[in-house]
């Protein structure tokens, strides 16, 4: 039986190899974490992460040929195949501060395979890393091998959090990279054959180490990009009385446009995009491309445009201060569907509201009062380094209310705030809304999703990106 072993219990590495487990029973998969809270949610009935559709895998595969375990030298040194899918998050200090990609986790995690190695092993680079990433983990691996043979392999993840069983389980394609040589050529086929057993062979493409590695940051810059190019044009569409979802529906018709990915928004978020595009730039400027750089750094910064010029609407609209009003929070995730806070653009508003004194009451139907509290005291970049985390500032405390629903959060408020497209929030009840709300009563959308006319006759003055006003 082929046995795989995958360091990083999270996002990634849980959903993707609850997965294998699933369609390969004739492999053994043991996912494994540092983390001991996060081992027992694995395999408890809590599990870690909110994700439709994993609680079902999970349970069908767990403790037959899945395992979760902390006991992660015992499981790598048994593996075949060991899938490493740590957390790369943004430098916060040191050189490249701000944009490079921090591989403290992953060369620890590299090292720890060279010591506890006693049989050739293929390892699996499932993290988002820098281009060239394999070589730097080739050589940690070989100079401490004891004449063990590694082949390194790039098998970036392109699942999106919400959809993650659903992608996994129909993948538009599976990208394997590997060395050009007998032995990487090998190494793929090994690793295809996993995949094989629920993919089509033509979705899955093979190519070398770095195009594969570089795919990865391309894929997530191209997916941004498209956000920032729509939000962009919300920002032209609310100056000039044109519809941005009008736009983006007779652009999307173009099939060399096509229609995904066009939806306006408050902006991005995610643990992911904006790191990946840091990470992107940083590599350009590494590389003495700083065109090629300041490209791909605009994207982020219409993101970062985007979420202020939110702010500034609310506190512009309620007659330039929002100062002791009660401004109520739809959705703290950073998308529908997933209680991952990472990024979201929820922390920033937040943020800028309560920076104009403003008092917030938030709901997020899977977002914890503690999560919301810590995100809202953390610096940039903190959230991926726990141990960096600071506490929270007992003003903060004050001036937030996390509360369990949309009425609750909507009691008495003078403004609305809709930041996460929850299904929830589409069929509320916003007459019984605008009858407990100050007045004027405001509604500001962050991601078009009410019925702008029907509130309007409600009586509510109504914001919504990229619509005329
Ligand atoms: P995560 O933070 O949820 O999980 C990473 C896990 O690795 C943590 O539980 C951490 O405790 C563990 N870990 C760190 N160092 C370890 C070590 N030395 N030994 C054992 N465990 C260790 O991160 P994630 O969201 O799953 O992302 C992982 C990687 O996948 C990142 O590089 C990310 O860019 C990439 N990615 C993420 C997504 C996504 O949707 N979240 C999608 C595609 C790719
Ligand atoms: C994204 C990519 O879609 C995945 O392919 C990739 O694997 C992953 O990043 C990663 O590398 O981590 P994810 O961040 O989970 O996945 O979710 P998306 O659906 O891409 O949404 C990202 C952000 O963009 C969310 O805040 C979402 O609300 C926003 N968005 C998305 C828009 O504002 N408009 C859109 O049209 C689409």
């Amino acid at each position: 039986m082929v046995k795989i072993c995958c360091i990083g219990a999270g996002y990634v590495g849980g959903p993707t190899m609850a997965v294998i487990a699933l369609k390969c029973p004739d492999i053994e998969v043991a996912v494994v974490d540092i983390s001991v809270p996060r081992i027992t949610a694995w395999n408890s009935d809590q599990l870690p992460i909110y994700e439709p559709g994993l609680e079902d895998v999970v349970k069908q595969c767990r403790g037959k040929n899945l395992f979760f375990s902390t006991d992660v030298e015992k499981h790598v040194c048994e593996a075949d195949i060991v899938f490493v899918s740590v957390n790369t998050p943004t430098k916060t200090r040191g050189l490249g501060a701000g944009k490079a990609a921090d591989l403290t986790y992953w060369e620890s995690a590299a090292r720890m395979i060279a010591d506890v190695s006693k049989s050739d092993k293929i390892v699996v680079e499932k993290s988002t890393v820098p281009v060239k990433t394999a070589e730097a983990i080739e050589k940690i691996l070989t100079h401490n091998s004891k004449g063990i043979n590694f082949q390194i392999l790039s098998n970036p993840e392109f699942l999106a959090e919400g959809t993650a069983i659903e992608d996994l389980f129909k993948p538009d394609r599976v990208l394997i990279g590997g060395r050009e040589t007998p032995a990487g050529q090998k190494a793929i086929k090994t690793l295809k054959d996993v995949y094989a057993h629920w993919v089509p062979d033509e979705n899955i493409i093979t190519t070398n180490l770095w195009s594969a590695e570089l795919s990865k940051l391309a894929a997530n810059a191209f997916l941004a990009q498209r956000i920032s190019s729509v939000n962009a044009m919300s920002a032209l569409c609310e100056a000039t009385g044109a519809n941005v979802n009008e736009v983006s529906y007779a652009i999307g018709k173009d099939t060399r446009i096509g229609s995904k990915f066009l939806n306006p928004s408050v902006g991005f978020g995610g643990s992911c995009f904006q790191k990946d595009i840091l990470n992107l730039v940083y590599i350009c400027e590494c590389n003495g491309l700083p065109e090629v750089a300041e490209y791909w750094r605009q994207v982020i910064k219409i993101n970062d445009y985007q979420k202020s010029r939110f702010v500034n609407r609310v506190v512009a609209s309620m007659f330039n201060t929002v100062s002791n009003k009660k401004i109520a929070v739809l959705g703290f995730a950073f998308k529908k569907d997933t209680g991952d806070t990472r990024e979201t653009p929820a922390i920033d508003v937040c943020k800028g509201l309560l920076g104009d004194k403003a008092s917030l009451s938030i709901y997020d139907p899977q977002v914890t009062e503690d999560q919301i509290q810590r995100d809202l005291s953390m610096n940039k970049f903190d959230w991926d380094h726990p141990l960096h985390l600071q506490p929270m500032s007992p003003s903060t405390v004050k001036q937030v209310r996390v509360v369990w629903d949309a009425y609750a959060a909507t009691k008495d408020a003078h403004g609305v705030c809709i930041l996460t497209e929850w299904n929830e929030f589409k069929t509320l009840d916003f007459q019984k809304i605008y009858d407990n709300m100050q007045k004027p009563a405001f509604v500001f959308d962050g991601r078009n999703i009410v019925d702008v006319e029907k509130l309007r006759n409600i009586g509510f003055i109504v914001y919504s990106i990229g619509k005329p006003l």
